[in-house]
């Protein structure tokens, strides 16, 4: 069985509860996956894991969350090559450039996207929980 991470990152509870989607279509897909909060990760382990979902809301202009998300996230980056990953985050006034961004930032140092990434606005509805279980199933 494939063992796959959910890494994230929520302040008012958006992206968890996406990453709570996530986790539940990969268990869905027979993917053993477990959930871990941002301030836990660390790129040592990294190689724990077959793939690795990444969820971070829209902060600062346009950014990833800066005091815990990103240096751990900017900590991994370097290990990413060839690795199996997908990326998620919930958003509000924004047009979805922080995504954008960020899986250029992904796809340049070599990730594999396991499938788009999936962003909502706010609270995830039906459809973008649903889209949250299919990116959990990619991760297989
Ligand atoms: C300090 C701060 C900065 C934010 N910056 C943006 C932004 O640049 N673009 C955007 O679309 N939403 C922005 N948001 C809105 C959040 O992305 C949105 O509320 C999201 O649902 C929060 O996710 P969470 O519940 O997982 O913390 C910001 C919110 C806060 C509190």
């Amino acid at each position: 069985m494939s063992k796959a991470a959910v890494v994230y990152w929520s302040m008012t509870g958006n992206t968890e509860a996406m990453a709570n989607a996530v986790a539940a279509g990969a268990a869905k897909a027979g993917v053993d996956a477990d959930l871990i909060n941002a301030s836990d990760f660390s790129p040592e382990k990294m190689n724990e894991y077959s793939s690795i979902a990444f969820g971070c809301p829209a902060m600062g202009d346009e950014v990833l969350e800066e005091d815990v998300f990103e240096p751990m996230f900017a900590a991994c980056e370097p290990n990413l090559s060839g690795k199996k990953i997908a990326l998620f985050g919930s958003y509000d006034w924004g047009d979805g450039l922080w995504m954008r961004n960020w899986d250029e930032r992904c796809r340049a140092a070599g990730a594999q996207m396991a499938c788009d990434f999936v962003i909502c606005n706010l609270e995830p509805d039906e459809e973008a929980a649903e889209a949250c279980e299919k990116l959990g199933a990619a991760l297989a």
